[in-house]
């Protein structure tokens, strides 16, 4: 592999686990700075591969750079320059939130001044400067999820790997993490790789998602480049009133529709690429044909219905089956 400049590179990285391949030789590349989302149904690798990538688990065959280092050859140069934030959460309930952090900077050996300093600056941003001295217990679930992403910080890792940084937090616990995730990607130069089953969550924070399904990256791109590789799926619904088999013959020849149904007397489906912009031209035309338009509706594609046609599932029919490990936390452990 060259020399890189990515904050992330894989080349047909590999896990199985007997005959099972869980992650199947999967290539990618994530930009310095970016934040990279991992999406996918429940038992399709992403976990799997985040472990790989933060060197918690050794990959099968194939190569992985994480931070400029090669997670095979230098698991400890990986550690150092990474941040983990497993699931579970993972901080200490009879510590209060400084010494929660400032003991994890100890294990990265962060110099006792710095440590204190980014361990102010740190509790500052993530709205705990006031709680910090109150032991853990006392926290709500979204503030020890904010504690443990500064802490995950304390030792100014190059690349945050964020494991469903927002399961199971009420939805303001879950905009507190996301302005700060935000917050962090604006006024830092860090990467961060996103591991979530939220497509809100995905579209609202990730420059670009893969969508992994059976262990393969099957889709990789923007979340709008992912939306636009399914064509014609917004859908406009229309009523009218006037000759409305008439009007679907002549809407049909509109090069801007993909698929134009007759729904009942007086109801059209239309499939369209860009549905709010055809909107006003659908108009124009049964009006010069002399019809009239009692009503019409757009529903835009999300990236739910993208993520259907790649996988040809929901993420959301499958209950959760959760195995949190906790040697995931994050620290420097060696690996004999
Ligand atoms: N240590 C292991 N031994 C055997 N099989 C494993 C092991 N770890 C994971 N697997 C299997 O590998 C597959 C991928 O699991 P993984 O946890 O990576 O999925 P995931 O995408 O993170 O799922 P979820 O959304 O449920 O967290 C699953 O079928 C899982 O059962
Ligand atoms: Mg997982």
């Amino acid at each position: 592999m060259e020399p890189v400049s990515a904050a992330i590179q894989t080349r047909d990285l590999t896990k199985q686990f007997g005959d099972f391949t869980a992650v199947d030789s999967v290539s990618f590349e994530v930009r310095r700075g970016e934040v990279f989302g991992l999406l996918g149904p429940n038992g399709a690798g992403k976990t799997t591969l985040v472990r790989m990538l933060t060197t918690l688990l050794p990959p099968t065959s194939g190569k992985a750079i994480v931070a400029g280092q090669d997670v095979g050859r230098h698991p400890t140069r990986v550690r150092e320059r990474i941040g983990v934030i497993p699931q579970a959460l993972t901080s200490d309930l009879d510590l209060t939130g400084w010494e929660n952090i400032d003991i994890y900077g100890e294990f990265y050996d962060v110099p006792r001044r710095q440590r204190h300093q980014r361990a102010r600056r740190l509790l500052e941003m993530v709205g705990l400067r006031e709680r910090a001295n109150d032991l853990v217990a006392t926290y709500s679930g979204g503030m020890r999820r904010r504690l443990e992403i500064a802490r995950g910080l304390i030792h100014s890792p190059e690349v945050l790997f964020l494991d469903e940084p927002t399961i199971g937090l009420d939805p303001q616990s879950r905009r507190a993490v996301w302005d700060l995730l935000e917050t962090l990607r604006k006024e830092s130069e860090i990467t961060i790789s996103l591991t979530t089953h939220y497509m809100d969550e995905a579209e609202q924070l990730c420059d670009r998602i893969a969508i992994v399904d059976h262990g393969k990256i099957i889709a990789l791109d923007t979340p709008s480049g992912l939306k636009r590789m399914v064509e014609g799926a917004d859908r406009v619904d229309l009523e009218i009133e006037g000759d409305t088999k008439a009007i679907a013959e002549m809407l049909k020849q509109e090069p801007y529709l993909r698929e134009v149904e007759l729904d009942g007397a007086s109801r059209l489906t239309l499939g369209a690429d860009d549905g709010p912009h055809v909107v006003p031209k659908i108009i124009d035309r049964v009006e010069s044909a002399g019809a009239k338009v009692a009503s019409i509706s757009v529903h835009r594609l999300s990236l739910e219905d993208v993520f259907i046609r790649f996988t040809g599932r929901s993420l959301r029919d499958e209950p959760a089956k959760k195995v949190s490990f906790l040697v995931g936390a994050g620290m420097p452990q060696s690996r004999s």
